[in-house]
């Protein structure tokens, strides 16, 4: 097959006309810049692009590592920048959001018609008694009500934990029980594949169980019967039309370090962690990288297609975008719905110039063939995205022609809920290889090392480390600070690294790939699930003694890794193909559909270290006909 055009080999050569628009087109002179001086670097442009009520004393403290402040003592909001300062400008009668539901019904909020509800709602928060520091958790489908309302906790200094709608009762209850919540938001459904996630009965199921919630506040988007308690209950829009919600509410003067939201997500072992992410240094962060990564224009319309529910959606539908005064477009619903050219359609019909997804979409929609995407005009793109798991070189040489039109470089973004945004990217201006994310943004220091903490040779896998902070990471887990160093900080704690848990190789020019994760995270189509969670909703199905879950590629090649499950049943209980398909179901119920294993086998034993731990990565290397490894540390 003959390349694509701008290719030389291998590598993509973005054309002169990209590289001389583009924010930054010399990548090497500013990431020099940054290394030598990170602090100089970031402080200037805190400085320049952004509104502080009071200036920071220093730029980076990091006298307390790995406890690093940013910006200290600075006062700041970022809904400051994201809509108030907004008010002041032409960006007022902006679109800040476009949104289309799964019906086809659209939604256009200019800056200050979005202004308008977040400040309404943030009154009526304040006014049912939710303060500074409180949690206040969000359960919702895709809809502009979802961004409000983390808009509107961040407005008056409340953190939001927004809990993805794909999730399930068991999931739900565990991070409003882990973060002390006393109000949860949520809708009576969202519109998936044309049927309802009924959002408000799993709602009802968690809240009657939880211990912390006193209200739970509920848009009505499908309009179909839900439960509404009384006394504890109520609609969103009755609420919305008091006296109370106020469309001129204040933004509270936050400190620069004090919390931002949290976000619950899985780690190495036990429970999800709660990801707490700041004011200052996140604003500052995502809105830089989206700028410098995806060049944003006052011209453009940015879809970033993910879920608001995970930090993808966080920094780059709700933030970071407002934070530039860019236009958004959102989109409710199933890809292939009502047809496998949804997608298509809704880039030619808001004339989209940047589409920003997981490989697990595009090769979902790689298996409808050429002729969906061919039904449409796509000349409006002139940037593609991608994030969530390695994209394998199929998968992005067919985004790259026939969605691109080999005319969009593909940003290859690879970064964590923990690191707040893009980490490891291209900018429109450098050279791509398919398949790498190619090196580390402007400051970051990234390699790939030994056991040791020594560099490996070229093309060698190895312990994917960073080795300097930066503005938007992690400030700490919430409520769990030694966790927080046992978790990054521990394996390099002599060299003070970070440890994002992803092993890698490092190419002859310094280009990053990126293989997978090295702990019990398993990505299936992009979302990050944790062994641990999956295993205790198995256990709680009252056949189970014991359960094991692994990650393996995806045989059919759409979802990247998919869930197998080993089962030790209890007496009385007997393998069978019935009970397989019931624990599928039972880990669907009390998780959400995503966390469903592929399949369950039943077996006697599990193997295990002599002090009782699960050795997942005997089983896997099991399945996958591997070397099993260093076996001293099994029990028998
Ligand atoms: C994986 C999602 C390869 C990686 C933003 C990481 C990637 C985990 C990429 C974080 C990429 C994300 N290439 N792998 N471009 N992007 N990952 O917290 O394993 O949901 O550690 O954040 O996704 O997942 P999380």
């Amino acid at each position: 097959m003959a390349d694509d055009k701008n290719m030389v080999g291998d590598v993509y050569f973005p054309a002169p006309e990209v590289v001389s628009a583009a924010h930054i087109s010399d990548y090497d002179k500013v990431h020099q810049a940054a290394t030598e001086d990170l602090a100089g670097f970031w402080g200037k442009i805190a400085a320049e692009n952004y509104e502080w009520y009071k200036p920071w004393e220093t730029v980076l403290d990091d006298s307390n590592a790995p406890f690093y402040k940013w910006f200290v003592n600075a006062k700041v909001n970022i809904i400051h920048n994201a809509l108030d300062r907004h008010m002041r400008t032409d960006t007022r009668n902006k679109a800040a959001l476009i949104f289309e539901g799964e019906k086809g019904d659209t939604r256009v909020y200019t800056y200050q018609q979005l202004n308008h509800e977040v400040c309404k709602f943030a009154s009526v928060l304040r006014s049912m008694g939710i303060d500074k520091g409180d949690r206040v958790t969000i359960y919702m489908g895709r809809i502009p009500e979802l961004m409000i309302a983390m808009l509107a906790c961040a407005k008056i200094g409340a953190m939001h934990s927004v809990v993805y709608g794909g999730f399930s009762t068991e999931a739900l209850l565990g991070r409003i029980d882990d973060s002390k919540s006393k109000l949860l938001i949520t809708c009576d459904g969202a519109w998936l594949r044309g049927s309802i996630i009924e959002l408000k009965h799993i709602a009802n199921e968690a809240v009657d169980r939880a211990g912390t919630i006193q209200s739970v506040i509920c848009v009505k988007r499908t309009g179909h019967e839900v439960k509404m308690v009384s006394g504890r209950d109520y609609w969103y829009h009755d609420l919305m039309n008091l006296p109370v919600a106020d469309p001129k509410a204040k933004t509270e003067v936050m400190d620069a370090e004090d919390p931002l939201f949290i976000l619950y997500t899985s780690g190495t072992t036990g429970k999800p962690k709660a990801i707490l992410h700041t004011h200052g240094g996140y604003m500052v962060w995502t809105s830089t990288t989206l700028k410098w990564v995806f060049d944003i224009k006052p011209e453009d319309v940015w879809w970033c297609a993910a879920d608001p529910g995970w930090i993808t959606g966080h920094s780059y539908i709700v933030y970071a975008p407002l934070v530039l005064g860019a236009t958004s477009f959102m989109y409710e619903g199933a890809p292939t719905h009502p047809y496998p050219d949804r997608w298509w359609s809704l880039v030619a019909k808001y004339n989209i110039t940047i589409l920003y997804t997981a490989p697990t979409a595009i090769r979902g929609l790689m298996r409808f063939g050429r002729s969906w995407p061919g039904k449409h005009d796509l000349s409006s793109l002139r940037l593609l995205g991608s994030v969530g798991e390695p994209i394998n070189p199929e998968a992005w040489k067919w985004y790259h022609r026939v969605i691109g039109q080999e005319r969009c470089p593909i940003m290859d973004t690879w970064w964590q809920t923990e690191t707040g945004g893009y980490m490891i990217t291209p900018l429109p201006s450098v050279p791509l290889k398919p398949g790498s994310a190619t090196r580390g943004f402007p400051g970051i220091q990234v390699d790939v090392v030994d056991e040791e903490g020594d560099p490996v040779a070229a093309n060698e896998e190895g312990y994917l480390v960073i080795k300097a902070p930066w503005p938007g990471m992690l400030r700490t887990i919430f409520q769990d600070p030694d966790r927080y160093v046992q978790q990054y900080w521990s394996r390099f704690a002599e060299q003070g690294w970070y440890l994002p848990g992803d092993s890698a190789k490092k190419d002859e020019d310094g280009y990053i790939w990126v293989i997978g994760r090295i702990d019990d995270v398993i990505k299936v189509s992009g979302y990050r699930l944790g062994t641990a969670e999956i295993e205790s909703a198995l256990v709680s199905h009252a056949a189970v003694a014991e359960a094991a879950c692994i990650g393996v590629p995806d045989p059919n090649e759409v979802k990247g890794n998919i869930i197998k499950a080993y089962c030790i049943l209890r007496q009385g209980f007997e393998p069978s193909e019935k009970l397989s398909m019931a624990l599928r179901d039972h880990v669907g119920h009390e998780m959400g559909p995503i966390a469903k294993p592929a399949t369950v086998e039943f077996v006697d034993g599990l193997p295990k270290t002599r002090s009782g731990k699960i050795m997942r990565r005997i089983l896997k290397a099991r399945v996958m006909g591997q070397d099993e490894g260093d076996l001293s540390t099994l029990a028998d």
